[in-house]
C-alpha cells in the first residue's frame, strides 16, 4: 500500500486550489530552476533511473524514449514535446482529473521534460469534450505566462519555453500518437507507419516526443526527490506510484493514486469499497482500459495489477482503468458492446481493421442472443487472429483482443447460449 508521503498526486480530487497559488503551496514550481540547473543528461538519467514507464497504455521506459531524441538540431529543426490529453480509452478517467486539478504539476513537468529534450515548444493536445478541464488548463498557462514561468527565460531557467493547447475535436483514433501528430498538423487524424517513430519524424517532421499527462506529470516530483526514491515502490521494471480508475460493480467508485503491483482485490476493497454484493459475487474485471483483455474472477483472486503481472496473466495494465463485473453481468453483451466501439472508432484506413471490426460486431452481436453455432465461435476466433498484429496501429489489436479473451475465458457459456437459443426455438416449432 502506498505511503500518504509517497503520493504525488495531492490534489487528485479538487478539495485545493488548483491555481498557481495551491500549486506552490503543494510544491510545485519551487525549485524548477535547480532542476532545470541538473542539465539535460542528468535529467534523462534520472528519469531512467526511476524506472518510469509511459503511463499512456503500452509502458514504453520514458527515460529511454527521452534518450532517443537528437541532442544537437539537425538542419535547424526544431524539437517538441507534445502532450497527449486525449483520454478516451473506456473505463480511464485519471489524465481529466491531473488536467482540472493539478494543471501546474503537468506544465512544470512539461518545461522539465522540454528542456531534457532540447524543446522549446510544447503542443498538449486535448480531448474535444473535456471543456471544462481545458478551461483549467489554458488558465493555469495564463497564470503561468504571467508569473514568469513560461516564455523568455521560463521560470528563470534561462529556457526559452512555451506551451500551447490544442483542442481535440471528438475522435479516439486522434489519441494514437501518429494520428495526433496529424490532427495538430491539420490534417484528417490518421495514424501513420511506424517507424519512423516520433523521434525520428514526427510533428512538421521534425523530432517529437509524445508523452502521457500522467508520465509527464509526475517527472517533477521524480527529479525533486531522485530517480531512486520513485524506483523504490512498486517492483522491478513496474515501479513507481500509478493513478488507477476502479468503475462498475463496486460499492465506491474512484480514482486513486497506488503504487504500481498492487493486488487487484486488494485495490479494489481498500479503494473501490469492495464489489457490489462482495468478492464472491465477482465475475470478471477488465484491467486497463477496453484494450486490455476481460479477466475471470479466479486470476482477479491473486493477480497483481502492474505491467508484466497483467501481460503473464495474458491481459495488460493499460490504462490502469478497472472495469469490474458482478455475477449480474453478461459478459458476451459486454464484449460486444466494445466491439461496437472499436468498429465505430476505426479510421477505415487499414483492411483488416475497417472490415474486420464490423464483422466482429455484427457476429457478437448474434453470440448474444445465441443465434449461432458452435462452430462460428472458432471461425470468430481466427478472424480476430487476422486482424491481430496486421493493422497500421493499435486499434486492430485492441478491437481484437477482448473476443480472444471472451472467447478464452467464457467459452462454455457462448455455448450454453447458443444451445438455449436452439432449445428455444425446438419447443417454438413444436408448440407451431
Ligand atoms: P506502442 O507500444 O506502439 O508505443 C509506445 C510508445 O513507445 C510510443 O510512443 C512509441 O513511439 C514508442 N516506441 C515503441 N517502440 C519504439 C521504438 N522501437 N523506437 C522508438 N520509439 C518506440 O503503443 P501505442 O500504440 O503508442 O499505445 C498503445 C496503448 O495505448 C494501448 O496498450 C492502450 O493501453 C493505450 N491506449 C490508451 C488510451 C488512452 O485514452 N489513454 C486510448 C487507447 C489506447
Ligand atoms: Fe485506422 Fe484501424 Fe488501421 Fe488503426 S488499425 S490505422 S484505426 S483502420
Amino acid at each position: 500500500m502506498l505511503r500518504d508521503e509517497d503520493r504525488i498526486f495531492t490534489n487528485l480530487y479538487g478539495w485545493d486550489d488548483w491555481g498557481l497559488e495551491g500549486a506552490r503551496r503543494r510544491g510545485i514550481w519551487s525549485d524548477t530552476k535547480a532542476l532545470v540547473d541538473l542539465g539535460r543528461d542528468k535529467i534523462i538519467e534520472e528519469v531512467k533511473t526511476s524506472g518510469l514507464r509511459g503511463r499512456g497504455g503500452a509502458g514504453f521506459p520514458t527515460g529511454m524514449k527521452w534518450s532517443f531524441m537528437p541532442k544537437e538540431s539537425k538542419d535547424g529543426r526544431p524539437s517538441y514535446l507534445v502532450i497527449n490529453a486525449d483520454e478516451s480509452e473506456p473505463g480511464t478517467c485519471k489524465d481529466r482529473e491531473i488536467l482540472r486539478f493539478d494543471p501546474h504539476r503537468l506544465i512544470e513537468g512539461a518545461l522539465l521534460a522540454s528542456f531534457a529534450m532540447g524543446a522549446h515548444a510544447c503542443y498538449i493536445y486535448i480531448r474535444g469534450e473535456f471543456y471544462g478541464e481545458a478551461s483549467n488548463m489554458q488558465v493555469a498557462i495564463d497564470q503561468a505566462y504571467d508569473a514568469g514561468l513560461l516564455g523568455k527565460n521560463a521560470a528563470g531557467t534561462g529556457w526559452d519555453f512555451d506551451l500551447y493547447l490544442h483542442r481535440g475535436a471528438g475522435a479516439y483514433i486522434c489519441g494514437e500518437e501518429t494520428a495526433l501528430l496529424e490532427s495538430l498538423e491539420g490534417k484528417k487524424g490518421q495514424p501513420r507507419n511506424k517507424p519512423p517513430f516520433p523521434a525520428g519524424a514526427g510533428l512538421y517532421g521534425c523530432p517529437t516526443t509524445v508523452n502521457n499527462v500522467e508520465t509527464i506529470a509526475v517527472v517533477g516530483e521524480i527529479l525533486r526527490r531522485g530517480g531512486a526514491w520513485f524506483a523504490g515502490i512498486g517492483r522491478p521494471k513496474n515501479q513507481g506510484t500509478k493513478l488507477f480508475c476502479i468503475s462498475g460493480h463496486v460499492n465506491q467508485p474512484c480514482n486513486v493514486e497506488e503504487e504500481l503491483g498492487i493486488p487487484m482485490r486488494e485495490l479494489i476493497e481498500r479503494h473501490g469499497g469492495g464489489v457490489r454484493g462482495g468478492w464472491d459475487n465477482l465475475k470478471a474485471v477488465i484491467p486497463g482500459g477496453s484494450s486490455a483483455p476481460i479477466l475471470p474472477k479466479d486470476v482477479c483472486d491473486t493477480v497483481l495489477m502492474d505491467f508484466d503481472a497483467l501481460r503473464e496473466a495474458k491481459s495488460a495494465l493499460g490504462t490502469a482503468g478497472l472495469i469490474v463485473m458482478d455475477k449480474s453481468t453478461d459478459v458476451i453483451y459486454a464484449v460486444a458492446r466494445l466491439s461496437r466501439f472499436y468498429m465505430h472508432e476505426s479510421c477505415g484506413q487499414c483492411t483488416p481493421c475497417r472490415e474486420g471490426t464490423g464483422w466482429m460486431y455484427r457476429v457478437m452481436q448474434r453470440m448474444v442472443t445465441g443465434n449461432a453455432r458452435s462452430d462460428e465461435i472458432d471461425m470468430l476466433l481466427q478472424v480476430t487472429k487476422q486482424i491481430d498484429g496486421r493493422s497500421i496501429c493499435a486499434l486492430g489489436d485492441a478491437a481484437a483482443w477482448p473476443v480472444q479473451a471472451l472467447i478464452r475465458h467464457f467459452r462454455d457459456e457462448m455455448e450454453e447460449r447458443i444451445r438455449d437459443y436452439r432449445d428455444h426455438a425446438h419447443r417454438r416449432e413444436a408448440a407451431e
